[in-house]
C-alpha cells in the first residue's frame, strides 16, 4: 500500500512560474539576451543554475564562473522580492483538502523541489508545517530528471520508494519519478500523459483514489 505522497513543489501546490519568468526576463533585459516564454517553459523543475544555463546557450553566450554567481545570485534577489507577494491564496485549487484528506489516511507527505526557495515559499503559503519532509535541494547532487530528490524524500520518511507516490508538473520531474520507482502522478499540460499513472490537467482534480493504493 501506498505510504507516502511526495510532491513537488513549484506547479504543484502554488505557481510560481510568473515570477521565474519575470526574473530571468529582467536579467536577460539587463545583458541584452533573448528570453521568452517558450525558453521560460524549458525551465520547469531544473535548477537556477541549470536554467542560467539554457538561457546562455540559448543566446550562444559564455560566462566565466564568478558571472555565473553573480547572475544567479541577482535573479534570485529579484526572484524572492516577488515571493513577498506570497500568501496562503496563492496555494493551487484543493491542495488543502487533499492534504487534510491524506492525514485522515495516515498518509505521509513531503516535498521534493529543485528550489533552494521551498522553506521560504511554504512559509508564505502558511505550510512550513503541512509536510512531514522537506528535501534540502542545496544537498541535492543530480537534479531532475535524475531520481536523487524523490528518492531522498522516501529515505527521509524511512520509507521504500516502491511505498510512495510522487506529484509532478515537469517532464523532468515525471522521468525522476518514475526512475525512483514510484507512482507517478501528473499535473497540466507540459507533462506528456502517456508517461503518468494517472494524470490531471488540474490540481482540483486530484484524488486520493489516484494517488493511493
Ligand atoms: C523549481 C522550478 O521548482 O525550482 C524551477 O520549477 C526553478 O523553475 C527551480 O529553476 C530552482 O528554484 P530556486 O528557487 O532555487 O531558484
Ligand atoms: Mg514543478
Amino acid at each position: 500500500a501506498c505510504k507516502a505522497v511526495i510532491f513537488d513543489l513549484d506547479g504543484v501546490i502554488t505557481s510560481t512560474d510568473e515570477y521565474h519568468y519575470r526574473a530571468w526576463k529582467r536579467l536577460a533585459d539587463t545583458h541584452g539576451w533573448e528570453f521568452d516564454e517558450k525558453i521560460n517553459q524549458k525551465l520547469r523543475g531544473i535548477s537556477r543554475r541549470q536554467s542560467l544555463q539554457v538561457i546562455l546557450d540559448h543566446n550562444q553566450v559564455s560566462v566565466t564562473e564568478e558571472q555565473m554567481q553573480e547572475f544567479t545570485n541577482q535573479k534570485n534577489i529579484w526572484y524572492r522580492e516577488s515571493l513577498e507577494e506570497l500568501s496562503p491564496k496563492d496555494i493551487l485549487p484543493g491542495i488543502p483538502e487533499l492534504l487534510e484528506r491524506l492525514k485522515q489516511h495516515s498518509v505521509y507527505t513531503a516535498i521534493a523541489s529543485a528550489s533552494r526557495n521551498a522553506p521560504f515559499i511554504l512559509d508564505r503559503l502558511g505550510l512550513s508545517d503541512s509536510f512531514d519532509a522537506v528535501v534540502p535541494a542545496s544537498e541535492v547532487v543530480q537534479g531532475k530528471p535524475d531520481p536523487e530528490v524523490f528518492a531522498r524524500a522516501a529515505d527521509m520518511l524511512g520509507l521504500y520508494p516502491e511505498e510512495c507516490t510522487g506529484v509532478e508538473d515537469a517532464s523532468a520531474g515525471i522521468t525522476a519519478i518514475k526512475e525512483a520507482l514510484m507512482r507517478t502522478v501528473g499535473v497540466g499540460s507540459a507533462v506528456d500523459p502517456a508517461l503518468c499513472d494517472a494524470h490531471v490537467l488540474d490540481t482540483a482534480d486530484l484524488t486520493v483514489d489516484m494517488l493511493l493504493w
